[in-house]
């Protein structure tokens, strides 16, 4: 299985907990580079593609003109004929109904919308551009044009946020009925307008928001199969499983990266040295590193762990150091085994990156 991710490193406007790489849109920079990243696509032309994934950034502020350059092109390079999952990320301010048209028509088949809050007040306070009414909007045109397969994101965790208020937005979410919910707790990163302002979030108050979400979600027949990922059954983000697989993906784009035949590279973050480089025929791919058994155990294990359902293979411990650690966490109760499978205890989820860091 091999998944392809295709960065669009751009914006309207930065949030303001925002550190993913990103630019201001401008519609001259995004035409350059859809032709750098095409060309760049071009080098991975032979590979097989099982899935799909067009993230950001804000995919959903290319031009219909640019969409259709960047789809119809990946269409003509790629045999995509066996492609399950296609996904396209979209921020509801920037989407029109000849888009959304366009991406069913083409073959995407899942949508993932950043909404973040339901509440305006939220809204501003996060530095986003929509309102809830405009989400609203987007959301049903889409369901319009057939997309059957919507993942809503959404954060918690807010300054000021209490566990009540949190309970109504789930209440207000699960009237969507979307196929998936990515929930993730605000959380304050170097380099964001909320660190220089020094924004401060509490986890004790996350956890028990963390908590609250799995128990209503789980009692509305929602699947927790990955750490910060709820799902109708059969509906889990195949191109984000595989990731959790640690299978292999191609990374198209500025700041992406990819990880082939046991290489993991990333691409320059930086949209004008991309285009420069991919226009002189040179390499964008700047860092590279050889991914050897030991990494790849690591890897696996601790990407493995987020599959709560999933959960590893006891053959993945095979290593001396890595089933002593595993024998510790069985005993202490922070792993089990469950239908033949090591998983994580559901009670230690949110601190699991204590528990993966025993591993590295
Ligand atoms: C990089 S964003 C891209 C999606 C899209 N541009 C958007 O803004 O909706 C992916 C998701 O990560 C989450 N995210 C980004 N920064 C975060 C932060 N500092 N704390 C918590 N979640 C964050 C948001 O839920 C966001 O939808
Ligand atoms: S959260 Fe999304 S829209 Fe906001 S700056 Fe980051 S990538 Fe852009």
């Amino acid at each position: 299985m091999r998944g392809l991710y295709i960065h669009v490193p751009f914006c309207i406007q930065k949030c303001l907990y925002c550190n993913f790489f990103s630019v201001q849109y401008n519609d001259i920079l995004a035409d350059k580079y859809i032709y750098a990243l095409l060309k760049h696509a071009v080098k991975f032309k032979d590979k097989k593609i099982d899935s799909v994934y067009i993230g950001g950034g804000t995919p959903s502020v290319l031009s219909l003109r640019q969409l259709q350059k960047l789809l119809q092109s990946l269409y003509k390079i790629f045999d995509l004929s066996r492609v399950l999952e296609f996904t396209f990320e979209l921020n509801p301010e920037s989407v029109s109904k000849e888009k959304l048209h366009f991406l069913k028509e083409i073959g995407v088949n899942r949508l993932s919308v950043g909404l973040q809050s339901v509440d305006d007040m939220s809204l501003k306070f996060l530095g986003r551009i929509h309102d809830f009414k405009t989400f609203c909007d987007v959301y049903d045109i889409a369901r319009k044009e057939s997309f059957d397969n919507i993942n809503i994101d959404l954060m918690y965790g807010l300054p000021g946020q209490k566990l009540e208020d949190w309970e109504q937005i789930i209440k207000k979410i699960l009237i969507f009925n979307s196929e998936h919910l990515s929930l993730y707790p605000l959380s304050v990163e170097e380099d964001t307008q909320f660190y220089r302002s020094n924004v401060i979030v509490c986890d004790d108050v996350q956890r028990n928001m963390y908590d609250r979400a799995t128990e209503i979600l789980t009692s509305k027949g929602y699947i927790h199969y990955e750490i910060s990922n709820w799902s109708k059954q059969n509906r889990e983000s195949f191109h984000n499983t595989n990731y959790w697989r640690n299978f292999e993906y191609i990374g198209l784009g500025a700041g992406s990266a990819g990880y082939l035949e046991r290489k993991r590279y990333k691409n320059v973050e930086d949209v004008s040295r991309y285009i420069g480089l991919l226009k002189n025929g040179c390499n964008a791919e700047i860092e590279n590193e050889y991914i050897n058994d030991r990494i790849y155990s690591v890897e696996t294990i601790i990407l493995g762990l987020r599959l709560l359902d999933e959960g590893l293979d006891v053959s993945c411990f095979k290593k001396p150091e890595h089933y002593n650690i595993l024998l510790r966490c069985l005993k202490d109760k922070t792993l089990k085994i469950k239908d033949g499978k090591i998983k994580l205890a559901k009670k230690y989820v949110f601190v699991f990156n204590q528990i993966a860091s025993k591993f590295t």
